[in-house]
């Protein structure tokens, strides 16, 4: 059976990377959530896709006139002021809100949302008896989150969670051998193909499994990868005839935004 990895959890149907999000692409059935990891200014690790803040938050009337709006410029306890929900309410940036897919009492519940520390991840993950998807973010300017390797691999060991609930990726390679040799027990997955100016490389093929980017990936690819015995998964599907499309082609697993559509229960 194909895997559905609710991508940033149930992102059409909450704001993204919160824990809102993840309970809710949870209670769908879904297989997995991939979420990503970003650091604080002084090392805390936070669940937060964009190197900014201003897209998913309100850091422009919480902290006005900073002249930078950088998660890597913002402490943990600024980042704790935030609210996180606001902009899905407001944006309703897959139309399901309009579709009447969300219901008012979501909406009430998402203002104010925070974003989460990766230890409130974990917890969850484990409250659930879920797994999760830890991509890593390397936002190339910072030259400071070269430690999210390491301090990733110490929150989850101090956690107590069980590796087996955890895959970590990164499209930094160099990160995800480090996190293998601190961690042989943590399973990683390397990311292929951000988009059309980084085309899918492979490169020697030393990864057990390959998350490539399905916009870029041929069906001839997925076959060479499948005879050399990897694990595929595709991002991030939302089509249910492409999803089709790679199920029939045996993928593993796909990133989607809409896990209500691709769940298939029983
Ligand atoms: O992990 C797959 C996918 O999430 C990678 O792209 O930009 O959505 O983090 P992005
Ligand atoms: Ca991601």
């Amino acid at each position: 059976m194909i895997a559905v990895i609710a991508h940033r959890g149930a992102r059409s149907l909450a704001p993204e990377n919160t824990l809102a999000a993840a309970r809710i692409a949870c209670e769908l059935g879904a297989d997995l959530w991939e979420t990503d990891v970003s650091m604080t200014k002084e090392g805390h690790l936070i669940l937060f896709h964009d190197p900014t803040l201003d897209r998913c938050t309100d850091v422009a009337s919480v902290f006005p006139g900073r002249p930078s709006t950088r998660v890597i410029d913002y402490t943990l306890n600024e980042i704790l002021r935030l609210d996180a929900g606001s902009y899905f309410v407001r944006t309703d940036p897959f139309g399901q809100i309009k579709d009447g897919s969300v219901t008012p009492e979501m909406l009430a519940a998402f203002k104010g949302e925070k974003i989460p520390t990766l230890e409130q991840c974990l917890d969850l993950v484990t409250e659930t008896d879920w797994q999760v998807n830890l991509e890593l973010k390397s936002h190339d300017s910072d030259s400071a989150d070269v430690t999210i390797p390491d301090r990733t691999v110490e929150t989850i060991r101090k956690s107590g969670i069980c590796p087996d609930r955890i895959r970590i990726s990164s499209f930094n390679h160099d990160w995800l051998l480090r996190v293998q040799k601190k961690e042989p027990a943590l399973r990683v997955q390397a990311l292929v193909g951000y988009d059309g100016h980084t085309p899918l490389d492979f490169g020697d093929l030393s990864f057990d499994t390959y998350n490539a980017n399905a916009d870029l990936i041929t069906d001839d690819q997925i076959r060479m990868l499948q005879s050399k015995g990897k694990s595929v998964n595709l991002f991030t599907v939302n089509d249910p005839k492409r999803f089709h499309h790679f199920a029939t082609l045996g993928v593993d697993g796909i990133f989607t935004d809409f896990p209500q559509t691709f769940v298939t229960h029983g």
